[in-house]
């Protein structure tokens, strides 16, 4: 199936015209090596153990297995790219871990000993996995700092918090995240006035909020401008360390920028794992995925 055909039309695999190109400058030079490194080098030890572990998973709708026996893990503060064609399963794949959808078989661990199966959605957002939908759930009338002031209540109702006197502590995690974002500068905005890329932004910063320990994006850089783009690759390398990270993207250019691992999905299952060079250059990956 073709890489470029996206819901909606929207087209990523293809490099934007005019986009400065990622990844893989002129002369073999990749400026972003040093960021994925950097990042890379913040990882806890894989002693610790896996954070999320996806065992045989398999999930039917009406007979159709949008995932089909699918083993997945991701390690402790890595920053995991997950991609394959449409329909592959990426985003049922983040349904499962999320609560959202249940399998038909299978195992999903967080950590050596949380069975997410057993949980309910605000009980596995509740234990540190945090997701990032691509519609932006910000509110509008409320400024950047507000809606990161709402977020960091979490249960708490939204009058509750904003009569709650906000402890010094607590300031600091929203200027803390308020930096991580980018945002600082647009603290006193009322989010219906951003652009794309800053609601976006905005979005992760109240995930962070709650201080998550998965942070699953699904096409984060749909409809974004090219500097929004390396914006945004930039924001997620700089969350991998302290947060494992899993980014479900189509825009390949953006995708070799800030993976060190790649796990390609297809028909439910996965069909290669590794470095970029090593994925792209498979050629079951080019037949199903890359070559069209
Ligand atoms: N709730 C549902 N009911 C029926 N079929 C579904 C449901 N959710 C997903 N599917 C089907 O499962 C398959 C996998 O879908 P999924 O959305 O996980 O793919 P994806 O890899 O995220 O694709 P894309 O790149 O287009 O976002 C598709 O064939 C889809 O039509
Ligand atoms: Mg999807």
């Amino acid at each position: 199936m073709n890489a470029n055909l996206q819901p909606g039309g929207a087209v990523a695999a293809e490099p934007r015209a005019g986009a400065p190109r990622r990844g893989a400058a002129p002369g073999g030079r990749d400026p972003w090596r040093e960021k994925r490194e950097a990042a890379a080098a913040r990882q806890p030890s894989v002693l610790t153990g896996d954070v999320l572990y996806l065992q045989q998973v398999t999930v039917s709708f009406d007979g159709f297995k949008a995932l089909d026996d699918l083993t997945l893990h991701v390690d402790p503060g890595e920053l995991l790219c997950v991609i394959g064609p449409n329909g592959a399963g990426k985003t049922t794949m983040m349904d499962v871990v999320t609560g959202k959808t249940r399998p038909d078989a299978g195992r999903v661990f967080f950590g050596n000993m949380t069975n997410l199966l057993t949980m309910s959605e605000p009980e596995i957002a509740q234990a540190g996995i945090g997701r990032k939908f691509q519609k932006p759930t910000v509110f509008d009338f409320l400024t950047v700092f507000e809606n990161l002031e709402l977020a960091l209540a979490g249960e708490k109702s939204f009058w509750r918090t904003f009569f709650a006197r906000l402890t010094p502590r607590d300031r600091e995690r929203i200027d803390e995240v308020l930096e991580t974002t980018g945002l600082a500068a647009k603290r006193d905005t009322p989010a219906g006035t951003l652009a794309h890329g800053q609601k976006q932004w905005l979005e992760i910063g109240m995930l962070l909020m709650q201080e998550p320990k998965v942070l699953l994006v699904d096409e984060p850089v749909a409809g974004m401008t090219p500097q929004e783009t390396e914006r945004t690759g930039e924001l997620l390398l700089s969350l991998a360390g302290r947060h494992s990270v899993v980014v479900v993207e189509h825009d390949m250019e953006f995708v070799r920028s800030i993976a060190r691992r790649v796990a390609v999905l297809h028909e439910g299952r996965v069909l290669a794992e590794g470095g970029m060079d090593a994925v792209q250059s498979d050629p079951r990956v080019i037949e199903v995925y890359l070559g069209a």
